[in-house]
């Protein structure tokens, strides 16, 4: 089944991915620290990937409701599969993650190779944005890219869109995001269902902007590691997606009038 999949996505790869489609995406994941990817695997792996994905999280959501100290205390409202739970259930998911045509077109876009996650808890994360305020804050990645599955979003009128500031550094202890959001343009960047997008993670500043009311907004983030990410370690415990109760995370009521 591996094999198909991996074939799959070289022969499509062959098909769309042309000289002057290659020098745009890269010259815009440079500048921008974002590029829309959604023709990188055919919509037969969208549908089966979807089906994965809504099938996790029927039987493994858990809920997040926290603010997280090392984002300068930015929202983090929403449901989520964890990676480990992913790494074990999942099927096409882990299977699309380590597929070398993937990874080989990630690398002739991003001009550098992208590796799996070092750390299990952040190779995968499914999350499911569902009340009226639900959002990701404003946040980095730990590790360099992040390929983002649009499972499911609704109408931009509604929220769910996402904000990014490209070249921009994480300092755990005093990240200053509000500093960068008046020192910078912020881009924001509206989906439709079946959307995929590519983000340098560690250096764009990115968020999700609140519902606006109670809607339906699932995505499917596959990690991956730079080579320098590989090099150096983690610092800090603020790992939100995999515990609720982890050090720099705040928890707030459920009931937030929303
Ligand atoms: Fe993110």
């Amino acid at each position: 089944m591996s094999q198909d999949y991996d074939q799959i996505i070289r022969d499509h790869t062959a098909s769309w991915l042309d000289t002057q489609t290659l020098f745009d995406l890269r010259n815009r994941l440079g500048r921008d620290g974002f590029i829309l990817v959604t023709e990188i695997v055919p919509a037969e792996i969208k549908q089966v990937v979807k089906a994965e994905v809504l099938e996790l999280l029927d039987k493994h959501a858990e809920r997040r409701d926290l603010l997280l100290k090392t984002t300068g205390d930015t929202p983090r409202f929403m449901s989520v599969v964890r990676s480990e739970i992913i790494a074990e259930r999942g099927d096409v998911i882990t299977t699309l993650y380590g597929c070398p045509s993937l990874a080989s077109t990630i690398e002739r876009i991003a001009g550098e190779a992208p590796h799996p996650c070092p750390a299990d808890d952040e190779e995968f994360l499914i999350t499911r944005q569902e009340r009226a305020g639900d959002t990701h804050g404003w946040h980095w990645g730990d590790f360099s890219f992040a390929l983002i599955w649009i499972i499911d979003t609704p109408d931009i009128e509604y929220g769910g869109m996402l904000q990014c500031v490209p070249h921009t550094k994480w300092d755990k202890s005093d990240p200053q995001i509000n500093r960068y959001l008046c020192a910078n343009l912020i881009a924001t960047y509206g989906f439709v269902p079946g959307d995929i997008y590519l983000l340098r993670t560690d250096t764009t500043l990115h968020r999700t902007v609140p519902l606006t009311r109670d809607e339906t907004r699932i995505i499917l983030n596959m990690t991956f590691a730079s080579d320098k990410d590989l090099q150096r370690g983690l610092t800090g415990q603020d790992r939100w997606w995999e515990d609720s109760q982890a050090d720099a995370a705040i928890q707030v009521g459920t009931d937030r009038g929303a």
